[in-house]
Parts: structure tokens; C-alpha cells; sequence
């Protein structure tokens, strides 16, 4: 007997694939180190045909039909080169590994064109969509040869999500492509949970609105424009109650957020690019911002902050639900912009309308924007930035006044919306034909004679500014 997939790495996403593919008709092995993991997934897979597991990798490899497709979930780093090492003599020419994990999209392009060498075809696939995204139906991100996707192609639209029907999953482009995306999908999650985290605290400090009346309002958001994921279990967390005290769990949570990297990583490289990203990158710093809980406390005994003022509750709450749409919208674009200028840089040939549709669903980000997003790029495919489709005009125009009146109320009564401004900022300058930086360009000429381009003629020029 032979196996269809085979896995290394039973945590919970690897078992919780596994046994999603099985439930799709396909056969899989599972490798793990841990034997407890290995007999857990064994005892839950119920069939041995079907679901099976060892700690030995030579058992496992002989295990699985030609080409092999062995897919990788540990953790992002070291792990992943040693197991690729561990599995290598034992594989055959032909044979696919595919790294479902959050790698850095350089490792990727190391360990593609190392395996290439060597005959194994080797895939970065980012794999959206949590524990639960992982059973029932996850976003996958492919990136690396075209035509191994072939052979892993029936099975990861088997197990994907489906949007009315379609596949979450679809051939990204050629090395870390994948990655790449699935980085950025990460960036973009980072800005629209900063931006839901900056309303539910407006709402709550400036509103005055109950947990209670926030999970209403989330829930009741969720059911329009702003339907997402995220929207989703936001209204669910602010439900749930505690189970050690009597209050709500969310009031207990240590305000501090953690991070592994791609958010940041996202942003270094926007930087890199020259890609402007303001929204994902006030995200990461927040993170920061919130990580520095002891001098956070002590600041604030130093300084003084106005109490807010009084607002009407209901027109507040739906100002801000203009507002978080509006800065909804600038994440993405900012995201896609990214997407778009690194798939020229790194030779990705990424199509952004395939990659907002496998969004739809499964993944972290998904929502209902991403269809109009897709929409947008299919009807553009060379589309710069998601505001300069006219298909978006009026969904920000609508929305815009509100971010300003939010950001202004934030700024007047002392309650950071950093997500927020920047992307109403962003916005602002993105659509500036006429910005200051002319004069940017004359201080550089001025005290380093770096010369500067003129509006009305063409050349370089340089002006003798200091008068002896
Ligand atoms: C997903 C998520 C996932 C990521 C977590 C944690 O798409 O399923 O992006 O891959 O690991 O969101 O990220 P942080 O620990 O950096 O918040």
C-alpha cells in the first residue's frame, strides 16, 4: 500500500491537514520525532489505510507514491534546513517538498535552488487559516515549478476552502512566490487588527458602549460591508466571559501583543522596495509600543490626557464603522501595492486578482471587500494601486470624512488611532498631485548640492543657494 501525501510535523496543524485530506479521499502518512503525536493521529485517523504516522523517516518516505509530496508544517528557521536534511537521501528524483510553514521568502529561494540541484522540487506554500482553517478548509499559497504544482494541485484544491465553489488555492509564480504572498497576507492582518483593536478602544473609551453593546455592534457590522473574519471573532471575543473572575475575558488580557516576524518582515521589505505601507507599519510598532507595558505606566503618571467628550452613541458607531471600512480598504491597497512591485522586483509574475480570490476564504484576512478587491484586479490586471481603480472611488470618498472626524476626536481627546491616521495620511498624500517634498529637494540641494529636477523643464540643476 502506498500513500497519497505524506506530512512531517503532527502539531496541530499538521494533524488537523492530515486528516483534512484524508476526509477528501486522499491517503496520508504522517512523520513526527514524538511517538505520542504519531499514535494520536493514528488512534484519531481511525483507518490505518487511509490515515497512518511513524517516527521513522525511512519508513515513512518508502511509504508514499512517486513523485513523493511531502509537505513540511514546523516551525519557520533551522528546523525546516534539518529536516530537509534528514529526508534528502532517502527521496528520488522527481520528488516534491512543499514548506507550509511562515519562511522568510529568502531561505525559500535558498533551499528551492539548493534541492533544484539535487532533482527534488522544492515549494514555499503559505497555509492560512489557523487549527481550524488547517481542518475544515484552509487559503493555500503555492509558490515554486509549475509544473510539480501538477501533481499537487488535485489535493490542495480538495482540501482548500471554497469561495461559491472555487479553490482557495491557485499557482502563485515561480521560487518563494508563495511566501512572499503569504508574508504580506500577514502584513495585511496586522493593520486590520490594529485598526479593529483602535475602534473597539474609541468605542468603548469615547462611545461609553458595554462589551455587550461592542460584540452587537461588531456582529451587526459583520453581517454588511465589513463582513470578514476578522470583524467576526472580534464580536465573539468580546462576548466571551471569564472563567476565573466574574467580569468579561477581554477586560483581562494583558494588553501586551506578541509577534513572530512576518508583520515585520512585511514592512522591512516594503522599505527595501520602496513601497509604501503606513498602515502595517504603525502595526508593528504598536506591537512594540505595547510590549514596553512597565514604561507605558509610568509615562502615564507623568503626563496629563484629556477626558473625552461626550459623543451621540449611534452616530458615533456608525461613523466608525465608515471609518475602519475606509481604513480597511487602505491595508489592502497598500498590501497589493507591495505585491505588485515585488512580483517585477523578484520576477514573481504574480496575478493580484488570482491572489485577492483565494483570499475570499479560509485565510486570516478573508472578507467580503476581497471580492470587489479581485473584481478590481481582474478587470485591471496592471492595476498600480487598488485607489486608483474606479471601482473604489466611491466606496472612499463615502467613508473618508468619517476617518477624518475619528482621527481629529482621537487626536483633540488623547486616544491614539494610529492605524487609523495612517492610513487616512496615506490616503491624503497618495492623492496629492502637489506634495512639499519640492522643498525636501532643495534642502538637499541646498546643503549637500544634490541637485534637483524643476516642473517646468526637463534636466538636473543645482542652485549656488548661500549668498558669500
Ligand atoms: C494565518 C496566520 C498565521 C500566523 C499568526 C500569528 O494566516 O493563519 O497569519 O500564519 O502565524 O497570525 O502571527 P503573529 O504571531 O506574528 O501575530
Amino acid at each position: 500500500n502506498t500513500y497519497d501525501f505524506g506530512l512531517v510535523g503532527l502539531g496541530v496543524m499538521g494533524r488537523n491537514f492530515i486528516l483534512n485530506v484524508a476526509d477528501n479521499g486522499f491517503s496520508a502518512f504522517g512523520n513526527d520525532l514524538d511517538q505520542e503525536k504519531v499514535s494520536a493521529l493514528i488512534e484519531e485517523g481511525g483507518d490505518v489505510d487511509k490515515v497512518n504516522a511513524t517516527t521513522d523517516a525511512k519508513v515513512f518516505v518508502e511509504a508514499l507514491s512517486q513523485p513523493r509530496k511531502i509537505m513540511l508544517l514546523v516551525p519557520a528557521g533551522k528546523i525546516v534546513d534539518a529536516v530537509i536534511e534528514n529526508l534528502l537521501p532517502l527521496l528520488d528524483e522527481g520528488d516534491i517538498i512543499i514548506d507550509g510553514g511562515n519562511s522568510f521568502y529568502t531561505d525559500t529561494d535558498r533551499r528551492e535552488a539548493y534541492l533544484k540541484d539535487k532533482g527534488i522540487n522544492f515549494f514555499g506554500a503559505g497555509v492560512s487559516g489557523g487549527a481550524k482553517g488547517a481542518r475544515r478548509g484552509p487559503s493555500i499559497m503555492p509558490g515554486g515549478s509549475r509544473e510539480a504544482y501538477q501533481h499537487v494541485k488535485p489535493i490542495f484544491e480538495a482540501v482548500s476552502a471554497k469561495y461559491k465553489g472555487e479553490p482557495c488555492v491557485t499557482y502563485l509564480g515561480p521560487k518563494s512566490a508563495g511566501n512572499y504572498v503569504k508574508m504580506v497576507h500577514n502584513g495585511i492582518e496586522y493593520g486590520l487588527m490594529q485598526l479593529t483593536s483602535e475602534i473597539y478602544d474609541l468605542l468603548k473609551k469615547a462611545g461609553g458602549l458595554s462589551n455587550q453593546e461592542l460584540h452587537n455592534t461588531f456582529a451587526e457590522w459583520n453581517k454588511g460591508r465589513l463582513q470578514s473574519f476578522l470583524v467576526e471573532i472580534t464580536s465573539e471575543i468580546l462576548a466571551q466571559k471569564d472563567d476565573l473572575t466574574d467580569g468579561d475575558l477581554v477586560d483581562m488580557i494583558l494588553d501586551k501583543a506578541k509577534q513572530k516576524g512576518t508583520g515585520k518582515w512585511t514592512s522591512q521589505n516594503a522599505m527595501d522596495l520602496g513601497i509604501p505601507v503606513p498602515t502595517i507599519d504603525i502595526a508593528v510598532s504598536m506591537r512594540e509600543i505595547s510590549a514596553l507595558k512597565d514604561e507605558r505606566i509610568k509615562a502615564d503618571e507623568l503626563y496629563d490626557r484629556p477626558s473625552p467628550k461626550a459623543v451621540n452613541k449611534a452616530d458615533f458607531v456608525s461613523k466608525a464603522e465608515e471609518a475602519l471600512y475606509f481604513a480597511f480598504i487602505m491595508a489592502y491597497a497598500q498590501g497589493m501595492h507591495q505585491l505588485a512591485d515585488a512580483s517585477k522586483e523578484y520576477g514573481y509574475e504574480l496575478d493580484l486578482g488570482e491572489i485577492a480570490k483565494i483570499w475570499r476564504a479560509g485565510c486570516i484576512i478573508r472578507a467580503g471587500l476581497l471580492a470587489d478587491i479581485t473584481d478590481a484586479f481582474k478587470a485591471d490586471k496592471k492595476l498600480p494601486n487598488l485607489l486608483l481603480s474606479n471601482s473604489f472611488v466611491q466606496k472612499v470618498q463615502s467613508t473618508v470624512s468619517s476617518a477624518r472626524e475619528l482621527v481629529s476626536y482621537g487626536a483633540e481627546n488623547g486616544i491614539p488611532l494610529p492605524g487609523l491616521s495612517n492610513s487616512l495620511t496615506y490616503f491624503d498624500a497618495y492623492t496629492s498631485s502637489r506634495l512639499p517634498l519640492n522643498l525636501i529637494q532643495g534642502q538637499r540641494d541646498y546643503f549637500g548640492s544634490h541637485t534637483y529636477e524643476r516642473i517646468d523643464r526637463e534636466g538636473i540643476f543645482h542652485t549656488e543657494w548661500e549668498k558669500e
